[in-house]
């Protein structure tokens, strides 16, 4: 970022969620992500507006409200509430909660309703085919499932729709958003999910029905032009993100356009990509900068929902685990854009190996050096002249930060981070303050503390927006205070914490031995029972051939839990740790593995691997290894495959 843009303005945005249902993780993540980016940009110095909201027409809602006896407004007060209290609760820094109830908004999606009309874009005609209400999508025939009825995206089985109906002429946009996508390659994030939307548009695009006339929960159209029609449920949400800055009534924060970042899960993507930008260049207002699409969260490899009973409810997390290590597992977890599977046992490793291990174990350590060897004052003069290495270590790494958040790659932006936090962690290791104490070094002493704190000082800044009150606990210990000027003097001109006091806290993030939530973390199912989903059968197997075994080969192999009892690191080799795993036999099993880059020695000791028990032994670097560890590598490292729950040493993995 350069000084000029520091009062730019961005926008950033969450979906509105529909009223029709409680807030769940996946809720939970896109809103957690919007306000991670929103703390940043606040932080960096841009102006910022963080907007969400809920999408209360349309009828899905009128439906899920007369199944509780309620009028459509009363269930949406009470639901929409329900959100904000939520968010109010996370502490999310929205700076407006938008409802499309709301009088000015329902006024400005008049307004555009008006212009759209006035360009030509609208005509009235007659709507004919599939309507599904959970998704509030209209489908062509064609676009069935195979079964004829059931909703290509949901499953659920479709309504014919036969109505009078207002048309946006879609089709006369079609290679205004094939010019869009191939000039932005950024406007779809990830870029990899740009494909499927270039390909839906090639196919050629319909117009859109955007009124309806069977039911009356929605807006009406401007001017009483007509009053059997509500707009498309579509129509009147996506203009949130214009009306909420006062588009068609009070202009004052219209600066605000065009936004930085829509952020939406997969599900929402093509309405996002498609709809709404040929609604805006019908507007005549410019596009945003990107629709980023993330992934689907899981339960046990499951899509969540209130009939199977396997909700995961964000508040009982947040308060069973602390809000702050939720935030960090939901950016770090998963990598933008791919599904993730919830499980109480990654977010406890999580918590216990990142938070607890590498960041908390960090602070203690400068709290117990600077209190043991000089009464917890810290100077940084010496700092540059000891440590110039490290110091331009951590400024590389740290190079790529600003990118990666607004290119959504988060957990590389943490991955980074991490890598800042081992840059200190080995730092005391390698340097071995004890030692220089005991041989009256101690202005080196010194330097190496003040290195710590200042490498603390770094992290703590670009943390605070996953971790606000955890890492405001963490800057206060040092003393610091996180603002733009923090960001300016220690990332931006990468300068040294003046002089400072150390105050000792507890511990940040204590261990966490078992899973805090038996079976609580399951919501109960409220009120409305869904209709089971209709398997589609269009997926069908895609193994090749010639790469299927038989169930005896897969069972060639021996595979069995493994503790590791030992670990040490093999002199001289980058990547070799030597590992003693007890696999239940009398003796523990020698295993080198290749894993010294992603895991330190220490923090294996205890825990546990599938490790394939019986390859032949083999020989490296001139001792035995007996064994092999599984483990998956992707562009984000290597983790190894661990059993959810710890097992006795050797069950065998079938
Ligand atoms: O679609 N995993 O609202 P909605 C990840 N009102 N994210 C999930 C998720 C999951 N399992 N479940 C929900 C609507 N989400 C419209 C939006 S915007 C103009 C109108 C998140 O209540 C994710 O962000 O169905 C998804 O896109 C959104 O909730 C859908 O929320
Ligand atoms: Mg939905």
């Amino acid at each position: 970022m350069s000084e000029q843009n520091s009062c730019k303005k961005i926008l950033i945005t969450t979906p509105i969620y529909y009223v029709n249902d409680v807030a769940h993780i996946g809720h939970a993540y896109t809103t957690i992500i919007a306000d991670m980016l929103a703390r940043y940009s606040r932080l960096v110095g841009y102006d910022t507006f963080f907007l969400t909201g809920t999408d209360e027409h349309g009828q899905k809602i009128a439906q899920s409200a007369e199944q509780r006896g309620k009028t459509p407004k009363e269930y949406a007060d009470e639901v929409s509430g329900k959100f904000k209290a939520l968010w109010d609760d996370f502490d999310i820094s929205y700076d407006k909660f938008i409802r499309t109830t709301d009088e000015d908004h329902k006024t400005g999606v008049q307004k555009a309703f008006k212009k759209m009309l006035e360009k030509g874009d609208i005509y009235k005609g007659n709507y004919e085919g599939n309507y599904c209400v959970g998704c509030e999508t209209f489908f062509t025939d064609a676009q069935l499932n195979d079964d004829g009825e059931g909703c290509p995206d949901c499953g659920r089985p479709t309504t014919v729709v036969k109505e009078e109906s207002y048309f946006f002429k879609l089709s006369n946009y079609e290679d205004k958003l094939l010019e869009l996508y191939k000039n932005n390659p950024d406007f779809i994030l990830p870029r990899a999910k740009a494909k499927e939307i270039v390909n839906f548009v090639s196919n050629g695009l319909n117009d859109l029905s955007i009124s309806r006339t069977s039911f009356d929960w929605g807006v009406k159209l401007p001017d009483n032009m007509d009053d059997e029609h509500v707009m498309y449920v579509w129509l009147d949400a996506l203009m949130n993100y214009i009306t909420a800055l006062g588009y068609g009534t009070d202009e004052a924060n219209m600066d605000f356009w065009p936004g930085k970042v829509h952020l939406v899960g997969k599900d929402i993507l093509r309405f996002h990509a498609i709809f709404w930008p040929a609604f805006l260049m019908s507007l005549e207002l410019p596009l945003p900068d990107h629709i980023a699409a993330h992934g689907w969260w899981t339960r046990d490899g499951e899509k969540m929902s209130k009939s199977k009973g396997n909700v995961v409810n964000p508040k009982e997390i947040a308060d069973a685990y602390g809000l702050d290590g939720f935030r960090y597992f939901m950016l770090r977890e998963v990598p933008f854009g791919q599904d993730g599977d919830f499980s109480q046992r990654a977010l406890m490793d999580r918590i216990n190996s990142d938070l607890g291990n590498d960041l908390g174990n960090l602070l203690n350590r400068i709290q117990g050096m600077s209190g043991k060897y000089f009464d917890f004052k810290v100077t940084s003069k010496d700092v540059v002249k000891y440590h110039q290495k490290e110091l331009a270590e951590v400024e590389v790494i740290l190079e790529n930060t600003e990118e990666y958040i607004f290119n959504m790659q988060i957990n590389r932006y943490l991955e980074d981070i991490w890598k800042v936090l081992t840059v200190a962690n080995k730092a005391i290791g390698d340097y071995e303050p004890w030692a220089m104490m005991k041989n009256g070094r101690e202005e080196e002493a010194m330097a190496l503390v003040a290195l710590i704190t200042n490498i603390m000082a770094r992290v703590s800044v670009l943390l605070e927006c996953v971790m606000p009150e955890k890492i405001s606990k963490i800057a206060q210990s040092i003393g610091i205070t996180i603002d733009n000027d923090a960001y300016v003097s220690l990332i931006k001109n990468k300068e040294i914490i003046a002089d400072t006091v150390i105050t000792k806290i507890d511990a940040l993030f204590p261990r966490i031995e078992a899973e805090l939530l038996v079976s609580a973390d399951v919501q109960k199912a409220e009120t409305v029972v869904e209709k089971p989903r209709k398997e589609s059968l269009k997926e069908k197997s895609t193994i090749e051939e010639d790469n299927i075994i038989t169930i005896d080969q897969f069972f060639g192999t021996t595979l069995r839990i493994g503790t590791i009892v030992e670990a040490e690191e093999v002199p001289k080799s980058k990547k070799l740790l030597k590992l003693q795993v007890d696999v239940g036999e009398k003796e523990n099993r020698q295993i080198l593995a290749g894993i010294k880059e992603f895991y330190s020695a220490k923090e294996l000791v205890g825990t546990q691997a599938c490790v394939v028990a019986n390859l032949k032994p083999a020989k490296l670097m001139g001792m035995l290894s007996e064994g092999m560890l599984l483990a998956a590598k992707d562009d984000n490292g290597l983790s190894l495959i661990r059993p959810e729950k710890a097992k006795t040493a050797g069950t065998k993995i079938s």
